[in-house]
């Protein structure tokens, strides 16, 4: 029988081939995890996984990542996903705050913007998937709502201009409290959220009441960053919109109140030029905002909704 002096001198060798065969450099490793990534079958997975792997490797090793810090970061994911249920996504606010919602639909809309297409902008956490059908012309603002009065006249048009019949679009905004409706008691279910349907000359219209800026939520771990990075948390006064037509590529964006002191402070970076409006005041006090929204030929999506 070998003494395990001895059983430990015969292991040394295998043991140090062994080490000769596993990745002991951060590149070694590195040609390791994309090797192991070279039988995903679907080519566009595929891509972004060796992309993914090749830059979280990078930024681990820019940064010197401990195991510690690796751990606060996986923690933080974990948290986001507790955050997130029927009544709130946190996911997606974590999305916004970074910047990667506004630069992923720019680059959704890359070709369209070219064309001279109307500029995308985040949907955001508050879209909800049941928003009321309603007529032309009707209100989306509850009686009793409070606020300046304000009428939305939109049409829907192709990249060369022509109007675009029964297209849906699908609106919400903010009270001039500063809170969508589901975040708010005091307002009616459904409040300033609707869905539209064009007519045959590609518009739709509705009433409303003129929103006012407000905070994005901040009781979550997207809180928790935004402070640490000792960041402002408001949007500018703002309304939604998402068009989808059959032929058309979805168009999802926002008009923003140009007169908002945060026009060009967007704590999610959403609000760009082309999209600052002046809600025109009429002689009758009441605010009326004109729009035309030009849509790209191509194939409809129905964006994930984040709110039943
Ligand atoms: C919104 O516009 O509704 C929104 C967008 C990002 C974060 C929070 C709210
Ligand atoms: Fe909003």
């Amino acid at each position: 029988m070998k003494s395990s002096a001895q059983a430990a001198a015969t292991a040394t060798p295998l043991a140090a081939q062994h080490r000769e065969a596993l990745p002991a450099t951060p590149e070694a490793l590195l040609d390791a995890v994309l090797a192991a990534n070279r039988g995903t079958t679907n080519p566009r997975l595929k891509q972004i996984l060796d992309a993914l792997l090749r830059h979280l490797h990078a930024f681990a090793v820019e940064v010197d990542l401990s195991y510690q810090e690796l751990e606060v970061g996986l923690d933080f994911l974990v948290r986001i996903g507790k955050a997130t249920g029927p009544e709130k996504h946190e996911g997606i606010l974590l999305a916004d705050i970074l910047g990667l919602a506004t630069l992923v639909g720019l680059i959704d809309a890359k070709r369209s913007l070219a064309a001279g297409g109307t500029e995308p902008a985040l949907i955001g956490p508050f879209w909800r998937a049941a928003q009321p059908l309603r007529e032309n012309g009707a209100p989306i603002a509850a009686e009793g709502t409070p606020g300046e009065r304000l009428f939305v006249s939109g049409r829907i048009l192709s990249l060369d201009g022509e109007p675009i019949a029964n297209a849906r679009v699908e609106t919400w905004q903010a009270s001039p409290g500063g809170l969508y409706e589901n975040q708010d008691p005091h307002q009616e279910e459904m409040n300033l959220r609707g869905r539209f349907q064009t007519d045959a000359d590609g518009r739709f219209s509705f009433h409303s009441v003129r929103p006012s800026g407000y905070a994005v939520p901040v009781d979550g771990p997207c809180g928790e960053l935004l402070d640490a990075q000792q960041r402002a948390i408001m949007r500018p006064a703002h309304l939604h919109f998402i068009v989808m037509a059959e032929g058309y590529k979805t168009l999802a964006t926002q008009i923003f109140d140009a007169d908002d002191p945060n026009a060009y402070r967007d704590v999610v970076f959403g609000a760009v030029g082309s999209l600052l409006h002046r809600f025109e005041r009429q002689s009758d006090g009441s605010f009326r905002l004109d729009l035309d929204l030009k849509l790209e030929a191509g194939t409809m999506r129905v964006p994930m909704c984040p709110l039943p």
